[in-house]
């Protein structure tokens, strides 16, 4: 399956749990971010019709937490710290080669649905700037080839 087929019927246990009780749509919607990865827009309408509530509602929440995802993610998440004290460092020069070697812009999931690449703002370890976070994982004092070669090698080992 492909990562853009959506199964709405994975929804169905979670209904069955719920039933339509309007306030559940937060649990709703973490269970089927643990599902799909992300909210998917036909999910959201989904959920919007069982709950018998306005899809805009739905999407009011969806957005306001930050928990939750409406685009696709990768299988790996890449954090970069563009804060005051790792843009001193040299965070665009990171973003650059991050840009050049798996062509994704910040904001963005490759092609291949394997790495998203997001920019944060001070992640608070700035004496170990430039910082980054692959899949949770801090990385302080982040020197680019070796950086590179860590996120390849992380994606060839999944
Ligand atoms: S600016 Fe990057 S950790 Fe503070």
């Amino acid at each position: 399956m492909s990562h853009h087929d959506i199964d709405l019927s994975l929804m169905t246990p979670v209904f069955e749990e719920y039933g339509a009780q309007k306030g559940a749509l937060i649990p709703i919607l973490q269970k089927a971010q643990g599902i799909y990865g992300y909210l998917p827009p036909q999910v959201l309408k989904l959920i919007a019709d069982r709950l018998r509530i306005p899809l805009s509602k739905v999407y009011g929440v969806a957005t306001f937490y930050s928990q939750f995802y409406l685009e696709r993610r990768g299988r790996h998440v890449l954090q970069m710290c563009d804060g005051t004290a790792c843009h001193v460092k040299g965070t665009p020069s990171l973003i650059d080669a991050v840009r050049r070697e798996f062509h994704v812009e910040p904001g963005g999931t490759t092609e291949d649905g394997e790495l998203t690449v997001e920019v944060v703002y001070c992640l608070g370890s700035c004496a170990l700037a430039p910082v980054a976070v692959l899949d949770g994982q801090v990385m302080g004092r982040v020197r680019k080839d070796r950086f590179i070669r860590t996120i390849k090698k992380r994606i060839a080992a999944s």
